[in-house]
């Protein structure tokens, strides 16, 4: 009786314990969401100069606080001129624009320490990797029926799919991300251009006989499905043959096709991105967000944000149809006034232009940590390296990156996150993150 009592309250006693592992794990997971006084006044600071700095940068634009501490709008002067029509609606686009400063601060900080290629290291540790995720990344991934036949998605993968990250955060210095806008042919930027260490590009954007205006160098393309069906013609572009194609959409049979039999001797791979919501889906935006996880800085050029528009045309073509310019303009001064990007334009062509009132780094990380917090990210306030992934798996590294050739800011940010590697998972509720911890 006495045996089967204390058995009991054994039992009832690793029962409890376990539950209150379960929830104080609960809680790790997700983090300490209180906001401190410290935390609201970073808030507070981050909004005040945001609007200074659109006000000084944006040419016209004003930024007005909304209710809260994240909203904020950006309008244009009442005599702006709105030429674009939503095809669907037939209405023609506003002057004003609503941004979440948060969303947009905690979003985009992460994507400064993350990965933005997709490897066989990131679908083998994301559950049903293969049958969720890859088979999307396949054009006609319907027909294999969830990777039933993995080995058959795998073969139609191997050629953009590396093991581990070719490229870690910080890798490069100063890099410019250049549009293909037309008014790139208002201003000679093309030695400037070129004085970058690296240099991204999109589409099918030419570079010879346009090297005044566009520069030289080029160092990856990133490539809308259209282009990337073009992939014989898209190598054409740059004569040294040794930039690199980031396909942003599927893998389709004729890129195989074209990468094996030409052969295509540039390194081709995937991106994988976060999710910013409608706000963020060209081209352009995903080629700032490859930029923001390699670079230390990322300069804007080729881009169409200065008064005045009146149709949407290409340095290289005829005008072509393009989409929400006004919201567009608002949203890169957004960045620009986080202190993300830096504008260059036919307006803003003074290469020594200071963007004025940019909150500093600090101010920046204090109203990154506090909007964590009041977004309930995942691992929001934890000092814990890992509590912003919602997914960890322990590697083994069979090659083992040489890090000790790369920049010093690459090398320590990389011993500052130990070696893991960051992944932005899509649709993923808190912005949980795939982590990748090695393991000797
Ligand atoms: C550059 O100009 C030459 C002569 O007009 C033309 O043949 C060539 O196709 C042009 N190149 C590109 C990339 O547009
Ligand atoms: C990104 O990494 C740096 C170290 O290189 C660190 O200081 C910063 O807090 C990290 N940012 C996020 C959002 O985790």
């Amino acid at each position: 009786m006495r045996i089967l009592h204390l058995g009991f309250l054994l039992a009832l006693a690793s029962g409890l314990t376990a539950i209150l592992i379960y929830i104080n794990g609960l809680s790790n997971h997700y983090g300490n969401h209180k906001l401190s006084d410290e935390d609201w006044e970073a808030l507070q600071s981050l909004q005040s100069s945001f609007q200074k700095c659109v006000t000084a940068n944006g040419l016209g634009l004003e930024a007005v606080s909304g209710t809260d501490y994240c909203q904020v709008t950006l309008t244009y002067p009442s005599d702006t001129d709105s030429k674009w029509k939503d095809p669907k609606t037939g209405e023609v686009e506003g002057l004003s624009f609503e941004f979440n400063l948060c969303e947009a601060v905690a979003t985009w900080e992460q994507v400064r320490n993350s990965t933005t290629i997709l490897t066989r290291e990131f679908i083998d540790a994301l559950p049903h990797g293969w049958e969720e995720y890859a088979w999307r990344r396949i054009n006609k991934g319907v027909l294999l029926n969830h990777c039933k036949n993995k080995a058959l998605c795998m073969e139609k993968l191997s050629l953009v799919l590396p093991e581990t990250p070719p490229y870690v955060p910080r890798q490069f210095g100063r890099c410019a991300v250049i549009g293909n806008s037309g008014d790139l042919l208002k201003t000679r930027f093309g030695k400037e251009i070129d004085s970058y260490d690296v240099v991204i590009r999109e589409n099918g954007a030419p570079i010879e006989n346009y090297t005044e205006y566009v520069g030289k160098k080029s160092s990856f393309r990133l490539l809308n499905r259209g282009s990337a069906k073009a992939l014989d013609k898209v190598v054409e572009l740059d004569e040294t043959r040794q930039e690199v194609l980031i396909i942003k959409t599927t893998i389709h049979d004729i890129m195989n096709q074209m990468i094996r039999e030409i052969p295509i001797k540039n390194p081709v791979y995937l991106m994988l991105g976060a999710s910013f919501g409608s706000a963020a889906k060209g081209t352009g935006l995903k080629a700032l967000e490859f930029a923001l996880s390699l670079c230390d800085s990322v300069d804007m050029y080729g881009f169409t944000v200065d008064p005045g528009y009146k149709e949407w045309t290409r340095y290289f073509s005829e005008s072509r149809k393009g989409h929400t310019p006004l919201h567009g303009r608002a949203y890169y001064q957004m960045m620009e006034c986080l202190g993300l990007i830096k504008i260059h334009s036919p307006m803003r062509s003074d290469p020594n232009r200071v963007v004025k009132w940019v909150p500093s780094r600090t101010a920046i990380r204090a109203a990154r940590i506090a909007s964590e917090k009041l977004l309930r990210r995942v691992g929001a306030g934890s000092e814990d390296l890992l509590s912003s992934c919602s997914i960890i798996k322990k590697q083994v590294r069979r090659k083992r990156m040489s890090i000790t050739s790369l920049r010093k800011a690459a090398v320590d940010h990389h011993k500052f996150v130990k070696g893991t590697t960051m992944y932005p998972l899509e649709h993923s509720l808190g912005h949980g993150q795939l982590c990748t911890v090695p393991v000797d």
